[in-house]
């Protein structure tokens, strides 16, 4: 077995059990890394006077992680910059809030070149080298541009937009075919990996075969669609265990016998919070007789604060919960707890477990591991309802879901109504589709399938690689 090398802007192994506080990636992330003896790279998140490529090494439960700082122009045109205010919002499909600047764009290059430079010399000749995510894109080729003949793999986490919206980021062309340096690219979903076969059937005029092989400069290049997942078994376990079931009953008494409802997302756009909140707010109009006995239950951590598009975002719902609360709340019930905090992932389980309706309504998103966490998460005798965004990538599979339209205010009204009317029979034959499907393809699987594929790239002979 290849070591293998992970590559992320974030770098967060997960050590010990972790009491069910590390995310599902990070675990099998970790897990994978410990079998092959391998390493993670990335940045550690500070910021330095002067880049100077140092790189910080740590092991913590046979997990080696190496780290560099960054300058503050990196940062800014990198990761605040192209990655946050070009990239993100284009492939969320948020054209009307993405910048193009030139800046940024020589930001993210630089900075993807100093990832390439640092990096380098931790590499050996047989690697498995797997890069993730939209930071890293051009990643690949500034290996290949190091000579560096590895298997390489890149995973895109969030979705891949339409070639009409991809035309018009003024670098498309250059973006799409700094991929072709890998070997693997994977996606989250079909819809995602249709959407980059048009862009290379309609702007490079390229074919791509039926098993996902497409060759351009005469490499080849496997497009696969390998939906993430959850660490299954540690978070059903985590929502056993005593953190959760403390979480849970405080809940519980918290609730007063009211029906609750959660929402778990990072504060960002593509949440589509402000909607969900509309569309809780016309459930309310709808229906007064449902006022004193349900509540929502927000959760929303702040993110990439120093994006005027976030800090906007922010205010909007400060307004908005504010509004909803106004209008509806009484002396001694208030319809929406918005919380601008995090809880550590086993207090969310008992969280999950306390709540009949999981509403996550995305406007777009990779995949949403909150909808598979809120399935793992409860009690098989007496599962809530998930209701679901027809445009997060967990959509493809959870079929099982009340699947909306969440631009819809009244679909997400009348969805949050058929759950809390939903008998316990159609409840359990739902949750139970649901938990099959999300822990037959767990994380573990996830990378076992991205890593299976890249393992069976064949090596290129010394010859080849002196030549390439
Ligand atoms: C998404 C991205 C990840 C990113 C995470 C948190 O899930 O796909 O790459 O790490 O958001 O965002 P942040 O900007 O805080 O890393």
């Amino acid at each position: 077995m290849s070591r293998l090398i992970i590559i992320s802007n974030r770098v967060s192994p997960a050590t010990g059990e972790g009491g069910g506080n590390q995310g599902g990636l990070a675990v099998a992330l970790s897990a994978a890394l410990r079998e092959s003896n391998g390493l993670w790279f990335g940045w550690s998140g500070e910021e330095t006077e002067t880049f100077t490529g140092a790189i910080n090494f740590q092991r913590a439960d046979g997990v080696a992680t190496a780290t560099i700082d960054l300058e503050a122009q990196d940062i800014d045109e990198y990761y605040n910059g192209f990655a946050n205010q070009t990239l993100w919002p284009l492939f969320h499909y948020r054209i009307d809030l993405a910048e193009f600047e030139r800046g940024f764009a020589g930001g993210y290059e630089r900075v993807n070149a100093r990832f390439a430079d640092t990096v380098s010399p931790l590499l050996d000749k047989d690697d498995l080298i797997w890069v993730h995510d939209y930071h890293l894109m051009p990643l690949g080729r500034e290996l290949r541009r190091r000579d560096f003949a590895n298997r390489i793999g890149f995973f895109l986490h969030i979705p891949w937009p339409p070639m009409r919206l991809l035309v018009s980021l003024p670098s498309h062309r250059e973006l799409v075919e700094s991929l072709f340096s890998y070997d693997v690219v994977g996606f989250q979903t079909r819809d995602s990996l249709e959407a980059f076969i048009d862009y290379v059937n309609g702007q490079m005029e390229l074919t791509v075969d039926a098993d996902g092989m497409v060759e351009f400069q005469g490499h080849k290049v496997h497009l696969i669609a390998c939906p993430i997942g959850v660490d299954c078994e540690q978070f059903r376990r985590a929502s056993e265990g005593e953190a959760a079931a403390a979480m849970r009953a405080r809940m519980t008494a918290s609730a007063n016998d009211r029906t609750m409802i959660i929402g778990v997302d990072r504060l960002d756009y593509s949440k589509g919070l402000a909607e969900r909140f509309l569309g809780y707010e016309r459930f309310l109009s709808a229906r007064p007789e449902m006022h004193g006995k349900v509540f929502l239950l927000q959760i929303a951590p702040p993110s990439r604060g120093d994006v005027t598009s976030y800090q906007e975002i922010r205010s909007s719902l400060d307004n908005l919960s504010g509004r909803i609360n106004g209008e509806f709340s009484d002396a001694e019930w208030v319809p929406l707890r918005y919380v601008n905090r995090g809880y550590p992932r086993d207090e969310l389980a008992g969280m999950y477990r306390a709540a009949r309706i999981g509403l996550v309504t995305p406007l777009r998103d990779g995949m949403n591991l909150v909808a598979k966490e809120y399935v793992v998460a409860q009690d098989a005798e007496d599962p809530g309802v998930l209701i679901l965004s027809r445009f997060a990538g967990a959509a493809e599979q959870l079929l099982d879901a009340l699947l909306i339209n969440p631009h819809s205010p009244e679909e997400i009204a009348d969805a949050i109504a058929q759950a809390l009317a939903m008998p316990l029979a159609e409840r359990r034959r739902r949750w139970q589709s649901l938990f099959e499907t999300v822990c037959s393809q767990d994380v573990m699987w996830w990378w076992r399938e991205f890593t299976r594929v890249l393992e069976a790239v064949p090596q290129p002979s010394p010859s080849e690689a002196a030549e390439g």
